[in-house]
């Protein structure tokens, strides 16, 4: 087989192109009528009060941390965070001038541990960042206690798990605040996007003032609060709208792929795949396995053309953020790691090149066997 297959890449029809050029020809691109509609079908989506859309999924954290900070007064204090999620997430926090506080993540279903929050836990700590890993809950009944117990607050990294539910509802709506990224390997994506929901209007109104230099509406002449301009535009708009008409089309291509790979490989003792709540609604936004001779395997991959992506480094590997702890302190994200493999998926792969994909796999573990 020719072509690469590359680790999730998005996918262009028609159907964006032209939203696209209604933008252009309107004469208006920055944050207009598009991004209005955008908003308001994503807050009938997620069955929110509000939804409010930024320049990416870091703004949208960095947007919920301040607009908490500034609504409850805080100042030189900490939100705990699992050491094993994409940077950003603790890259927010610092952002926001608040000192993010390293956990480590549950061993079955990589998200933050409760039992592990509960050790961290000091008067400094005012909120609690779970990650959805890419499609999986956190234990959201643990996490809620907690939160009750301490008086702090919930702000959600949902950035690769939009469209992912539990029966409790949407990932990303649990908390007072949930973030997404539009960035180009998520579910739907225009380049570079986020999306912060809320269903508190006190939250809302500071999320809109701090995202526009301190206004809640144009027109509006006094500028209440500090501000940043972190506003979207209708180009991006179209082009996320388009995608979103075919929201559960794209799901179904994540979860099929995801099946084809646990079935097609579900006899290499070697591979193990991480448990997804398919029945609650859970949709894997990447193909994550846990593996042996994961590097070798990676290579072998890429030698075919294949090009798989390994998971994150802990962030307490990163040097802004090594004063936390080693891999001891954090056994679990570094094991988890030391051995994730994602495998290629997303809107650009056909089911018959993840039968190639197998295959390679296969041979793979046949001659390291042999
Ligand atoms: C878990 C997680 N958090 C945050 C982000 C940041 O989103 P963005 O790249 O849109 O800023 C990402 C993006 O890839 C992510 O995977």
């Amino acid at each position: 087989m020719a072509n690469r297959i590359r680790w999730n890449e998005p996918v262009f029809t028609g159907e964006e192109k032209k939203l696209v050029n209604e933008v252009l020809d309107s004469g208006y691109v920055s944050e207009g009528s598009f991004t209005k509609e955008l908003e308001k079908q994503l807050q009938k989506y997620f069955s929110v009060k509000h939804a409010i859309l930024t320049t990416s999924g870091t703004a949208a954290l960095f947007l919920g941390i301040k607009a908490d900070q500034m609504i409850r007064g805080l100042k030189d204090y900490e939100i705990l965070v699992p050491d094993l999620t994409f940077i950003a997430t603790a890259n927010a926090i610092k952002w926001a001038g608040a000192n993010p506080v390293l956990v480590d993540i549950e061993k079955n279903r990589f998200c933050i541990s409760p039992k592990e929050i509960e050790k961290k836990i000091t008067l400094k700590t005012k909120s609690i960042l779970p990650m959805s890993f890419l499609g999986r809950s956190w234990d959201v009944n643990e996490l809620n206690r907690i939160v009750k117990e301490n008086n702090l607050t919930i702000i959600e990294d949902a950035a690769a798990a939009l469209g992912s539910k539990t029966n409790q509802g949407h990932l990303g709506c649990f908390g007072k605040v949930g973030c997404y990224s539009l960035q180009s390997n998520k579910i739907i994506s225009c380049g570079q996007g986020g999306i912060v929901v809320t269903n508190d209007d006190e939250y809302f109104e500071m999320i809109k003032r701090i995202k526009d230099q301190g206004r809640l509406y144009r027109g509006e002449e006094i500028y209440l609060t500090e501000g940043y301009n972190l506003k979207f535009n209708d180009i991006l708009s179209a082009i996320v709208l388009a995608q979103f008409r075919n929201i559960e089309e794209r799901k179904d291509r994540l979860i099929n792929q995801r099946l084809m790979y646990e079935k097609e490989l579900s006899e290499i003792p070697e591979i193990s795949f991480p448990k997804i709540n398919y029945e609650q609604g859970e949709v894997p936004s990447y193909v994550d396995i846990l593996v042996k001779n994961r590097d070798k395997l990676k290579q072998h991959l890429e030698l075919n053309e294949i090009f798989p992506r390994a998971c994150w480094k802990p962030i307490h590997k990163n040097p802004p953020y090594q004063n936390q702890g080693n891999d001891s302190h954090f056994p679990n994200a570094s094991l988890i790691s030391n051995n994730c493999l994602w495998l290629p998926n997303g809107h650009a792969v056909s089911l018959e090149q993840i039968g190639y994909v197998c295959e390679k796999i296969k041979e793979f573990y046949e001659k390291i066997n042999s």
